[in-house]
């Protein structure tokens, strides 16, 4: 059973090392501050896919509409869906027979596509899901009438340890059958400065993401984080290929949590463990899936090789 914001926030806090959940980044704010992030240039990861999708988008609709076999286009995580809208613009194009299923537990962010969508793309077939993933994808049909490509983009699965990675597409696998696809996105490993570069960007936009969830924990939880007290601290080690944020105390200092009615202790130059953005090479993509009982079927990728979107089949 998944627990509360709250319920999360008191485990990651009384942990040794402390942790937060990245998917608490993404409220209002959250989804504001991610989207400027992706407009910055040091945050090549976007414009990799936009470009890969560009590029390949034939190709993804001859595999995921291949015999002419009607299908649902599920997006695990959708956010504001601008890769994805270079697809459904295509496939729109193409009278391809499918219905679009974006999955978010952002309501906001999931308003704010439905209504884009509908403006932009009036004749596509939608139905927004608020909702955790696998929730979400419980409720659709799994008649096999129609084929499921699932797509889980951005690099998302990259915040994931390799054993959330695991047990996530093992999870995944086991709703899917022989017919189906899964599209993920991974960032591959580069050189060192560019990675780090996307999230340690000069105009401060990173650390404010990373701080926005401290101020989202004093907004709906009560608490009295005072976030000029933490340094945003990001690292990318090229030997395991993880990149990670941290928010570092600058000094010995007690928060309290209302909600919780507890009072969580820092010392100085404490840090919370934000979020790991794993970087990938094929090989362990390729026996990532074999672990999770999914064989690649296809590489797409941007003319840098800084991205890849793989798809998958169960083996
Ligand atoms: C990094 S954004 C990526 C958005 C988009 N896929 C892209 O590639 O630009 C991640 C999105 O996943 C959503 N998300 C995170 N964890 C989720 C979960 N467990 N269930 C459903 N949505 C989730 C967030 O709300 C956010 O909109």
């Amino acid at each position: 059973m998944s627990l509360s914001f709250a319920e999360e926030v008191r485990k990651g806090l009384s942990s040794k090392p402390k942790f937060l959940s990245s998917k608490y980044f993404y409220n209002e704010k959250g989804d504001e501050i991610f989207q400027e992030i992706m407009k910055m240039p040091e945050y090549y990861l976007t414009r990799s896919e936009y470009e890969v999708f560009t590029m390949h988008k034939e190709a993804i609709l001859n595999l995921f509409g291949g015999g002419g076999k009607p299908f649902q286009l599920i997006e695990f995580g959708a956010g504001d869906g601008f890769k994805t809208k270079v697809l459904l613009k295509h496939f729109l194009k193409r009278n391809a027979r499918f219905k679009y299923y974006p999955i978010d537990i952002s309501g906001n962010v999931l308003e704010e596509l439905s209504a884009d969508l509908k403006k932009n793309f009036p004749t596509l077939g939608v139905k927004p899901l608020n909702n955790e993933y696998f929730k979400a994808l419980d409720k659709l049909d799994h008649s096999g009438a129609m084929r499921k490509a699932v797509l889980f983009l951005g690099s998302n699965i990259g915040n994931f340890l390799h054993d959330q990675a695991v047990s996530f597409l093992c999870q995944l696998a086991k709703k899917l059958s022989h017919e189906d696809y899964v599209m993920v996105g991974f960032d591959l490993k580069k050189d060192p400065e560019a990675i780090l570069n996307a999230y340690d960007d000069p105009y401060g936009i990173t650390k404010a993401f990373n701080l926005n969830l401290l101020k989202r924990i004093n907004d709906e939880l009560g608490g009295n984080f005072d976030t000029t007290n933490f340094k945003h601290w990001p690292i990318y080690n090229p030997l395991t290929g993880a990149t990670k944020s941290f928010l570092v105390s600058t000094k010995s200092q007690e928060v309290f949590i209302e909600s919780l009615q507890q009072n969580f202790s820092f010392k100085a130059w404490e840090a919370i463990d934000m979020e790991i953005s794993q970087k990938y090479d094929l090989d362990t993509i390729k026996s990532l899936g074999a672990e999770a009982g999914l064989e690649v079927a296809k590489e797409f990728f941007d003319c840098k090789h800084y991205f890849v979107n793989t798809v998958f089949k169960r083996i």
